[in-house]
């Protein structure tokens, strides 16, 4: 409205203005001519003298509102301009606006992403963390086969079957139970973080019942991952401990269960997981083929035993007089073994290396083992060579090298004086010691080709004499107590 009100002042200015100059213009060219022209002087309108302050006031006014309207288009240039250039400022602030909104959404995916890439670095490190976790199973599990794989004896595959797991789970209590088929129970062979029961006797539970029987039973692996979230087994063992957490696997060959290793609660706290339960499945399994060879071998070893056993029978069937001999040998030897403490393996070794410790008298000649009367040093001599033959019978099967030691030894001295090789008291085996006096006592009291049995009693004083020379002492003493013992309850029997 303002613009168009100006608009019509300023046409209205400028018509006057254009009549103004107009009339003015055509005067003054007028007056021109009449001064070039006097003639024409007369048609010069004169102006009355009044007109000219008029005149000049319409001039003046004139010059005014042209110099105003000047003014004004320069005001409306300079208020177009700044409305162009508020214009001008507002895209630009608004650009400014949808820049900083766009920055912002570029900073938010950026928040975004660094959240994705911490994520992703999280899960890495977990999954690094199970890789190594992984691999540091397998390592170990791949230790523990080749160690069983190594190991022979079953009570050493027992013990290894126990510990290794523990020590890898980080379990508190582990145990292996075997079966006792005639009794239905399962017993505690081998245990680690399990208290000893107060009689001694082993720990045992019913087959088909609790978490071993259980796995007996089904002949499966089983993982109670929180004994406080189920029902199916007590929190309290029948051995005595209070269970948080278990895993239990069966020790199968072919289909046959021969034991169940089970593993109760963690160090640390936390609970077994499906993967426990699994690697405790495989150390199962290899234990069970470690239990397989084992027993194959002792099978080939019982074999052989028995076949050394008819050598020696051969060799007592050529010496008369030493019949029975390694039979009345070992049983003096365990009793004197017993008494002096020693454990089931040494009395194992007692036991065999008994029965086989004159097996290299099979290759001496009938003639001089049954020679009536003294033997000379070349007969001597054959005969000192049967604890080598021996053991060289022995050497290529798979004993324990203490038996075929003690075979070796059972003529040597403490002093240093026996045969074969002449070893010193510190170099003879405890067991080879203890055949050595019961060989000698039995030899005494048994009828020889050359000479007649002597009395318990003189054998014993002949001992006795040869007592920290030929014997060792404590053998000895202990000897002299068995024989008493024997004689006094009415032993008799092994004494014959
Ligand atoms: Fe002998």
């Amino acid at each position: 409205m303002t613009l168009s009100f100006v608009s019509i002042i300023l046409f209205v200015l400028v018509v006057l203005l254009a009549g103004a100059l107009i009339y003015t213009f055509s005067y003054l060219h007028r007056l021109n001519r009449a001064s070039q022209h006097p003639a024409d002087k007369e048609t010069l309108p004169s102006i009355p003298s009044s007109s000219l302050p008029v005149l000049s006031n319409i001039s003046n006014r004139i010059a005014l509102l042209s110099e105003s309207l000047t003014e004004q288009k320069r005001v409306e240039s300079y208020r177009q301009k700044m409305t162009a250039m508020e214009k001008q400022e507002i895209a630009h602030l608004l650009e400014k606006e949808a820049l900083s909104r766009q920055l912002e959404r570029q900073l938010d995916e950026t928040r975004q992403a660094n959240l994705m890439v911490s994520g992703l670095n999280q899960d890495l490190e977990e999954i690094n963390a199970s890789l190594n976790e992984a691999i540091n199973r397998l390592s170990a599990l791949n230790q523990i086969s080749r160690m069983l794989g190594m190991e022979h004896d079953k009570k050493q595959i027992y013990s290894m079957a126990v510990s290794l797991p523990v020590e890898l789970l980080k379990a508190e209590i582990g145990h292996l139970m075997l079966p006792e088929v005639e009794k239905n129970n399962l017993v505690v062979e081998f245990s680690l973080g399990l208290a000893e029961t107060k009689s001694g006797t082993k720990h045992s539970v019913s087959a088909g019942k609790g978490l071993a029987g259980w796995v007996a039973s089904n002949k499966k692996s089983l993982l109670v991952e929180d004994f406080d979230k189920q029902e199916r087994f007590p929190l309290a063992s029948s051995m005595g401990y209070r269970r948080r957490t278990a895993i239990s696997a069966p020790i199968m060959i072919k289909d046959e269960l021969i034991g169940v290793i089970s593993l109760i609660n963690r160090k640390d706290g936390t609970c077994f997981s499906d993967e426990d339960r699994t690697l405790l499945a495989t150390i199962a399994s290899e234990t069970a083929m470690a239990i397989n060879n084992a027993l194959l071998l002792e099978r080939i070893q019982r074999g052989y035993f028995s076949m050394v056993q008819s050598l020696i029978v051969a060799v007592e069937a050529k010496d008369v007089y030493t019949k029975g001999h390694s039979e009345r040998v070992t049983q003096y030897s365990l009793l004197i073994g017993e008494q002096m403490g020693l454990d089931m393996d040494q009395l194992e070794i007692i036991q065999q290396a008994g029965v086989l410790h004159d097996i290299g008298k099979i290759t001496v000649e009938l003639s001089i083992l049954n020679k009536p009367t003294s033997l000379d040093s070349d007969e001597y001599n054959k005969i000192k060579d049967h604890p080598l033959t021996g053991f060289r019978i022995l050497e290529p099967i798979d004993f324990s090298e203490k038996i075929k030691m003690c075979v070796l030894q059972h003529h040597e001295r403490i002093d240093g004086l026996g045969y074969p090789n002449g070893f010193e008291s510190e170099d003879i085996l405890l067991e080879a010691k203890i055949l050595t006096a019961a060989d000698a006592f039995d030899a005494m009291t048994t009828k020889r080709p050359y000479r007649d049995p002597l009395s318990v009693l003189e054998a014993l004083r002949e001992i006795d004499r040869c007592s920290g020379t030929q014997f060792d002492p404590e053998v000895v003493e202990v000897l002299t107590r068995v024989i008493h013992a024997l004689t006094s309850s009415g032993g008799v029997a092994l004494l014959q």
